[in-house]
């Protein structure tokens, strides 16, 4: 089934939910790969970071897709005997989710003086070059790329990263635990159905 039901999440959300967990997973082998295994300006170098680049726009856009399936769809039913505050909790924990999931392709690619060359296959221009840019950041607010992306750099490199990781560690670590504690289909309903 293509579509969620009350009991599973259908292949589109499972899809999307398991696609997105494969590109942060490449996102961040991908650029500590570069800064901690690469010399600087070396093709190997320039390519890691073309990868994180390209992967880093496609979980933007992907999550941009999941926004809107969850909207147009409805979600399964919480476990039964999941208590009030487990479903608040679980509910805020997504919704942060989300939000980091849209903050780090925006303040990446606000941020960077790379053009992305798109799995090598074709050119998105940065930021900086676009109309955008020169009428909101130059014109508006009067401000160089290089006086603009401090912190916007701050924000996806220092913040962002560690969150979506406390995030991630949470949100795999809720799902575990219903799993193999609670012995629920909370796990199932994002996996075989
Ligand atoms: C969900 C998407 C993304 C995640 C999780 C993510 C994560 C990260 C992480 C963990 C770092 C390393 C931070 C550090 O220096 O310790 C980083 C650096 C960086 N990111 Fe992203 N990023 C994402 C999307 C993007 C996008 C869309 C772009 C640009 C199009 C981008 C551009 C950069 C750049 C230029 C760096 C610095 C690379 C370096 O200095 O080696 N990121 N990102």
């Amino acid at each position: 089934m293509l579509k969620n039901s009350d009991l599973n999440y259908g292949l589109i959300a499972r899809t999307l939910h398991w696609l997105t967990a494969l590109l942060i997973l490449g996102s961040y082998i991908s650029v500590y790969y570069r800064q901690w295994f690469t010399e600087p300006r070396t093709p190997v170098n320039m390519a890691a970071l073309q990868l994180h680049l390209s992967i880093g726009i496609s979980i933007g856009v992907l999550v941009l897709l999941r926004v809107v399936w969850k909207l147009a769809n409805k979600s399964p039913h919480p476990e039964p005997g999941s208590s009030a505050l487990a479903q608040r909790a679980a509910r805020w924990g997504h919704l942060a989710l989300y939000a980091v999931l849209i903050i780090m392709p925006l303040t990446g690619y606000m941020g960077t003086g790379a053009n992305t060359n798109w799995f090598f296959l074709f050119e998105i221009p940065k930021f900086a070059d676009t109309a955008l840019f020169k009428a909101v950041v130059e014109g508006w607010m009067g401000l160089s790329h290089a006086q603009f992306e401090v912190p916007i750099d701050f924000i996806h490199k220092k913040g962002g990263a560690t969150v979506v990781w406390m995030l991630i560690v949470g949100h795999a670590g809720a799902a575990l635990y219903h799993h193999y504690a609670l012995r629920d289909r909370t796990l199932i309903k994002m996996t075989t159905g």
